[in-house]
């Protein structure tokens, strides 16, 4: 697990813009994992700049969104694919259809679910998952007590994420959809390589255990200690509850630039 600490989000959003960019330039029809919320933002807007200004495209490139909250109507301005919609896809120059999400409002969850599992396998499998932590260890919606072994399924959302979600909907916890759809854990695992990216010390005890903590269902982003390429992007509030800090900053600081992430 290669752990990089920056002062500074604009640069958080360069070192994610430039492993995807160099993803697609060896790989023009690769296949991107969506993370939705603020942390992958700044990844999102400097990848927008970059296409628009044409030094990078997605025009064949594929993506997946790791989750969904179950029952918002279509149209809702909170529901995940509308925001990634909105956030990313639409800045860039993605292909009509190459775009998929979790469906929240289907009949049948289960078949939903087996069905999600099933593209991202007919796609050739995730290259680049982009995710976030939540302040409980989440990683997608895979609540403390998760099984480490899960596939893509309907999971109930902790007190904690949905009053950390609240935010986005006017302040009202109980606004927030109590389940969701989410990749799970082990789906997440089978991407080749995570980035995964948190900033603010709301999530510093959640990246310590993520990086240094016993594996445990408890902090469900642990598991990503057994995946052999996974970078952890921080800032400085991020990184303070992490004990080998030096270690992490001496060995990124040591890193030839060629090498990337
Ligand atoms: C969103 C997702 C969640 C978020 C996490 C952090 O698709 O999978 O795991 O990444 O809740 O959210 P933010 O980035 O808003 O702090």
């Amino acid at each position: 697990m290669e752990v990089i600490i920056s002062a500074d989000a604009d640069e958080i959003g360069r070192i994610g813009a430039d492993a995807i960019a160099a993803l697609l330039a060896r790989k023009p029809d690769a296949v991107l994992g969506l993370a939705t919320g603020s942390s992958p933002l700044a990844i999102y807007n400097e990848l927008a700049r970059r296409c628009q200004s044409g030094s990078v495209t997605f025009s064949r490139a594929f993506g997946f969104t790791l989750d969904e909250y179950v029952g918002l109507p279509a149209g809702h301005p909170q529901r995940y694919r509308n925001v990634i919609d909105e956030v990313f896809v639409s800045q860039v120059d993605f292909a009509a259809g190459a775009v998929h999400g979790p469906d929240g409002l289907a009949a049948d969850i289960p078949a939903a679910c087996a069905h999600y599992e099933e593209a991202i396998r007919d796609a050739g499998g995730i290259d680049l998952q982009i995710l976030g932590i939540g302040t409980d260890g989440h990683i997608a919606f895979n609540e403390p007590g998760s099984s480490l072994g899960s596939r893509t399924r309907i999971k109930t959302l902790t007190r904690q994420t949905r009053s950390d979600n609240a935010r986005f909907f006017g302040g009202d916890i109980d606004a927030v959809p109590t389940h969701c759809l989410t990749q799970g854990l082990a789906t997440i695992m089978e991407a080749r390589h995570l980035i995964l990216v948190a900033t603010g010390r709301g999530k510093a005890e959640a990246v310590h255990q993520l990086v240094e903590g016993p594996i445990s269902a408890l902090w469900p982003a642990t598991v990503l200690q057994l995946h052999p390429h996974v970078t952890v992007l921080l800032d400085e509030a991020a990184a303070r509850r992490l004990q080998l800090v030096d270690y992490y900053r001496e060995t990124y600081g040591s890193k030839p630039e060629w090498q990337g992430i």
